[in-house]
Order: structure tokens, then sequence, then C-alpha cells
């Protein structure tokens, strides 16, 4: 990516991943991403705000180059994540002068991940200023969105704050700021879900805290800047917050389509009631697609069958990145089939609930059946539309009194 200025004297000089496709061997990344990392110049000194990815090194500093700095005197680590922190050695053999700033977690953690002398790092705490002459650094600690080292960074006097990953985007474009807003709002909810959402207590702090703040620009490190930050700062408010949406999601998998009959036909009873629902087949799902669903739902469905005498592993996965991103969903069932073993099928639900300890859920009857489903089998799933309807109904009634 060209450097490119967002104002008088501050650059982005991060790179554009257009091919990556898979974050953490985990996490599909439909329209790439990218590092970002910007540069504020100072009427004394000048300040490097995180690095890049360490395979993109090349390009990092040939956008230093093309910048031109006869000097950098900081260079702020906002996280030690290796995608941010992994060409700050480079930047420093570039600039040996410069001081790195970060955050004693930070120090800790960059020490352990990259070849830093501990000299060469200074730490800042929520206290510390930074002048850079007509400029200065302030530090906000925000641990836990999503390590322990994380921290913004934020320079008053041009009302521009740097967050790190807090409300970026994995989102591969040349556009400096966000132009498409439907576009960088899927990306970003997609982001949130899979990163921000374990931590949706520490989300909400910090959002308030954002939005209190007089900031014009949100600059963080994956995906375009926001130039609107009032766009991101209510979508994060509105994904965080406890409010009971009453959406179904149906995780499912099926081997001889009996479970996906049952899945379908619970479906179409919650959508003739008027509850918003979404199937996946996990097979062939997009994981992430799952997580953007998870934001809102509240309750989950299993569909599943049993291959190999335990419930069937792509079902089982699932479920152990559902409990790993913590959705805030309250309630619980299980609906499948099973061919044979009769002991196994009526365990699946419970082996599901122990693969989702962090999800806090209220259990609703499930609907697992030997074979093919039958008329006795699809009158258990009415019954469960109708249970899983009257429960949304309780929560979203709870919900308004107690607001
Ligand atoms: Fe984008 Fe937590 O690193």
């Amino acid at each position: 990516m060209a450097i490119q200025k967002i104002k008088e004297n501050i650059y982005s000089v991060g790179v554009i991943d257009w091919d990556r496709r898979l974050f953490d061997q985990l996490i599909p990344l439909p329209h790439g991403t990218s590092y970002n990392s910007y540069v504020v110049i100072g009427s004394e000194k000048t300040v490097l705000i995180d690095g890049v990815y360490f395979k993109k090194e090349d390009e990092f500093v040939s956008n230093l180059k093309t910048l031109g700095l006869e000097k950098i005197d900081y260079i702020v680590s906002n996280h030690s994540e290796p995608d941010h922190s992994g060409t700050i050695p480079t930047a420093l053999e570039m600039y040996p002068e410069a001081v790195v700033l970060a955050n004693a977690k930070c120090k800790e953690l960059l020490i352990k991940h990259l070849p830093i002398d501990e000299s060469k790092i200074r730490e800042v705490d929520a206290s510390t200023i930074i002048s850079l002459g007509d400029k200065t650094l302030t530090f906000m600690m925000a641990p836990w969105v999503h390590w322990p080292d994380t921290m913004f960074t934020y320079v008053p006097e041009e009302k521009i704050i740097f967050t790190t990953d807090f409300m970026g985007s994995h989102l591969a474009t040349s556009d400096l700021f966000v132009t498409g807003e439907g576009m960088v709002y899927e990306a970003a909810k997609r982001y949130y879900a899979e990163i921000m959402m374990p931590f949706r207590t520490h989300v909400q702090k910090y959002t308030k805290q954002i939005q209190n703040m007089d900031i014009e620009f949100i600059a963080a490190s994956h995906g375009p800047v926001y130039n609107k930050p009032e766009f991101i700062i209510e979508a994060y408010k509105d994904w965080s917050s406890d409010e009971i949406k009453g959406e179904v999601i149906i995780p499912y998998v099926s081997m001889y389509e009996s479970t996906a009959k049952m899945v379908t036909y619970l479906a179409d009873k919650l959508i003739e009631r008027g509850v918003k629902v979404t199937l996946f087949n996990l097979p062939e799902t997009d994981l992430g697609e799952l997580a953007i669903h998870l934001v809102n739902a509240t309750t989950i469905v299993f569909g599943a069958s049993i291959v190999l005498a335990a419930p069937h592993p792509a079902a089982v996965y699932a479920a152990s990145i559902i409990n790993a991103l913590r959705p805030k969903a309250k309630f619980y069932s299980t609906v499948g089939s099973f061919g044979w073993a009769d002991k196994l099928g009526e365990k699946m639900h419970d082996q599901f609930k122990e693969l989702m300890p962090s999800v806090k859920t209220e259990d609703l009857a499930p609907v697992i059946t030997k074979g093919s489903p039958t008329e006795e089998t699809f009158r258990k799933l009415d019954g469960l539309a109708e249970q899983i309807c009257l429960k949304h109904k309780e929560a979203i009634q709870k919900q308004f009194c107690v607001n």
C-alpha cells in the first residue's frame, strides 16, 4: 500500500494483505486484511504508531523510505501481537535512536516475542504525556480487547485515536477512509464477533469512554480509518449491548437428511411465528458467518447426528468455537437423528452443553429421534418452536421491564 495522508502531518504507512484468507490458522478472511501503521509528525518529534506483520516487511520499509523521514523519535506499540509488532525491530534498525513506548504488559510480551532489547523500551501508563512539540501523545489502557496488553494512543490536538485491533475490520481496500458503510459494517461486525465478542463487557466500557472523548478519527490497525467515528461507535454499542434480539441460529450437520428435515421443519415453524432464524450447514458453512449471527443470537439449536459412536465432529468443532466466542445467547436446545446408538443419541444434548461451558444458557427440551423423523417427532418440534417463542417473549418483556 502506498502511503496515504490522513491529515496534515499524519500518515498511514501500513500494508494491505490482499491474499490472506485465514487468520490464526482459524478465522476465514473472505476480504483479506490490512496491517495499519501510522506516522505522526510533530514540530519537534516524530512517532511511528505500531508496525505490521513481519511477512510484509519489505512493503513497510518501502513506505517509510518513501515518506523520507530523517528520524523517528518514538515507536508506540499499542499491542504486541506479531501482526502489529513484527516489524518494530526493523523500524528500530532503520531509526536506531527511536525509543519504543509500551505499557508494562506489552513490554513484557514484546521482549518475549521479538528481538528487542529491554533498554529500548520505555514504559508508559495512563498518566504519561509525551510531547511531540505542537502535539502530544496520551495513552488509554484498554486491557482485554483482546490481549492483556492492549492500549490506545490519543493525540488530542488532532482529535485522532489509534485503537489497535479495537473497532478494526479485516478488509483489504485501497480506501483510506470508510466509503462503503455497508461493506465495512459487515467486515467490522465479523471482526467484532471473532475477536472482541468474548470480551463484551470490556468492549462496552471502552466504547463508552471513546464516545465521551473529543474524536474526529478512529484509526484501528485493520481496515479503513473511521472519519465519522459515530458509525463504528454506534455499531459497537449495538453489538455489545445486553439487548435481547430474539434471533435463533441452527448450526447443523446431517448425514442422511433426517436431521436436515428436522431443522428445516423447526425453522419453518419459527418463521411462521415471526422469529428470525438462520441455518448453518456446518460442513459447508463459513464459520465467520456463524460468528456474525452469534452476535444477536438469543437461542442456539444444535442439529446433529451420531457418527462412529459420537456426535458428528463438524458439530463438535462448531460447539468449541461457539464456546470460545462466548455469545450472549440465553437458551439452548438440540435436535437430531441417530442410526442405532440409542444411548449415545440420548446423551447428545448434554454433550454439546458440556462443550460450551462459557455459554450460560437455559436448556430447552431436545428433540432427538432414532432414524427418520415421524409425525411424533414433528409434533415435538412444534412444541420446541412454541417453547422458544414463549421464552423469547418472556426474556424480551423482562428486559423491557428492567429498562
Ligand atoms: Fe491484529 Fe491482536 O492483532
